[in-house]
């Protein structure tokens, strides 16, 4: 049984603000959100995305709050031990398995992608992307273009001798990792706090100063586009796509990852709080932080400019193009247009990191509540068995990259699982658990009164919707992508990838496998001693 009066806690309200809101802005909010705003139509993917929040977002959060505060009274921060208190069945745990296995799988992917914005910050600082343009002037291809071959280069999908193979991901890819131990190390309140105290607000700081520069940049000559038409396209209300269901679920996709709902981790930050914390306020204020870090800062950058720059269809088109374009291939393009574009380019991708890493962080801390908590592991072990083990599986993330071995984790544990988590969790909780104890719990020391109708929307609402997502997921895309008819990246599949893709898939049940296995170990173990407690 979980010692309880040894169980680590969070420094400050503020503190805990900052390193749920550290949680939940990340790479999400700045590179996934204008790719699925720019791909959906614009205007006709904000509706359905603000109708998830309210009816999705917001209720999820104040659930998974709740839940992880309640779990920390028994002395359990991830779901299988919280499950298990939660409703008194056998398989309770092996349900919580979710939750570990969701934000690990994302992590090893995730950590990947915060590496490169790490390096091309230092690339902006250093000029590299000029001597590669200096290098391939003579093919005579765009801008654009050589910059998307830069990317492919630096990743590995196209070898090319400038990078010398992976080496130089490799490098920047430990650096990340090494960065991600040492704020784990640290603990709680004296790594995740204290470095989210520091980074976050210096994150808005740099995305408010690029949004300034931004919208106050000259017209290009010779392109029909501003940056005011950009954020028109995003919040100009358009009812043409309303009606198209990928539409719906790439919004409320976007909703599960840009909150880190669904993935048991808000669960292991919420489960640090002290019994009569107040949750409904805290866990309004990190969505309501979130949201103004996505939607107001995360669609004035990548878009706007970029409409700035190339026009309007052609923008959407980068967009389409693949996920990394608006991000990295078409700003590293613009800040090598614009005035002290080196420093420019420095605090967007710095400013990056600093979202990823506040959140990598958070996906780790699941797996580290666990073995803290049901096997008993001092801290410094588990988060040494934690980087192991996403060194270990981090390997293939880079090295079948160019297979699509990336993107089919991102399809299956990024976007389906939450769905399904999120589903189970809720019902759970407002049914299994049941909705007046669910209410009580999370109304317990709130400093606000949440509407009633929230109530109602926890309890019928949100299980309905979920359950149609899901279905929705399930028929419209999870199926033909099951059967190979369809990559996760999009397209059709490339019979080479097929054995990657299916090793992805191994990867992932292996997983599920090895957790539900430690869950059933730890049990036996410990599990008699807790029933007597
Ligand atoms: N919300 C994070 C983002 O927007 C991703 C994340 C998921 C973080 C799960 C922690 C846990 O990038």
């Amino acid at each position: 049984m979980p010692n309880l009066t040894t169980r680590e806690s969070w420094g400050t309200r503020l503190g805990l603000i900052f390193a749920v809101a550290g949680n939940a802005i990340g790479l999400g909010n700045f590179l996934r959100f204008p790719v699925q705003a720019a791909e959906n139509g614009g205007g006709s993917f904000m509706i359905p995305y603000i109708i998830a929040f309210i009816l999705i977002g917001i209720p999820l959060m104040w659930m998974e709050w709740a839940i992880g505060r309640f779990g920390g009274k028994h002395g359990h921060g991830s779901t299988p031990g919280i499950f298990a208190k939660m409703w008194n069945h056998p398989i309770s745990k092996y349900l919580g398995v979710l939750g570990l296995i969701i934000p690990f799988i994302v992590l090893v992917y995730y950590v990947f992608i915060e590496s490169w914005t790490f390096a091309y910050s230092v690339f902006s600082l250093t000029g590299t992307f000029q001597d590669y343009m200096t290098l391939h002037k003579s093919e005579g291809s765009s801008e654009l273009l050589l910059m998307k071959n830069f990317l492919l280069g630096y990743t590995g999908v196209e070898s090319q001798p400038f990078f010398s193979g992976l080496t130089m991901a490799w490098s920047f890819l430990i650096i990340t990792i090494a960065a991600n131990a040492w704020i784990l190390y640290k603990g709680l309140s004296g790594g995740i706090e204290w470095f989210a105290k520091w980074a976050l607000p210096l994150l808005f700081f740099f995305a408010i100063i690029l949004v300034i520069r931004i919208f106050t940049l000259d017209a290009i000559p010779g392109v029909n586009g501003t940056v005011w038409q950009g954020l028109g396209y995003i919040w100009n209300p358009d009812l043409t796509r309303l009606w198209d269901v990928d539409v719906w679920l790439a919004a409320a996709g976007q909703i599960f990852f840009t909150l880190s709902l669904g993935m048991g981790s808000i669960h292991a930050y919420a489960s640090y709080l002290k019994p009569k914390d107040d949750i409904a306020l805290s866990g309004l204020a990190t969505g309501i932080t979130n949201e103004f870090a996505e939607i107001i800062l995360g669609s004035c950058i990548a878009i706007p400019v970029a409409v700035l720059f190339f026009g309007l269809s052609e923008t959407i088109t980068i967009a389409q193009g693949g996920s990394f374009n608006l991000g990295f291939v078409s700003m590293s393009v613009i800040f090598n247009h614009i005035a002290y574009g080196q420093f420019f380019g420095f605090i967007w991708f710095f400013l990056l990191f600093f979202a990823g890493i506040t959140s990598s962080v958070a996906m780790g801390l699941p797996i580290v509540t666990f073995l803290k908590d049901e096997f008993q592991f001092n801290h410094k072990k588990a988060v040494s068995v934690l980087i192991g083990l996403t060194v270990a599986c981090v390997i293939p993330v880079v090295l079948f990259n160019k297979f699509g071995y990336l993107d089919e984790l991102d399809f299956w544990a990024g976007t389906f699982m939450l769905v399904l988590f999120g589903a189970v969790e809720t019902i759970l909780f407002v049914w299994v658990f049941g909705m007046d104890k669910a209410w009580a719990e999370i109304n317990e020391g709130s400093d606000i009164k949440i509407p009633r109708i929230f109530y109602f929307i926890m309890k019928y609402v949100t299980p309905t919707f979920l359950i149609l997502l899901l279905g929705a997921w399930f028929f419209n895309s999870a199926w033909d992508i099951l059967i190979y008819n369809k990559s996760a990246g999009g397209g059709n599949v490339v019979s080479e990838n097929i054995p990657y893709i299916t090793a992805a898939r191994v990867f992932i049940f292996g997983f599920i496998v090895l957790f539900c296995s430690l869950v059933y170990v730890a049990w036996k173990r410990y599990g008699k001693k807790e029933v007597k407690s």
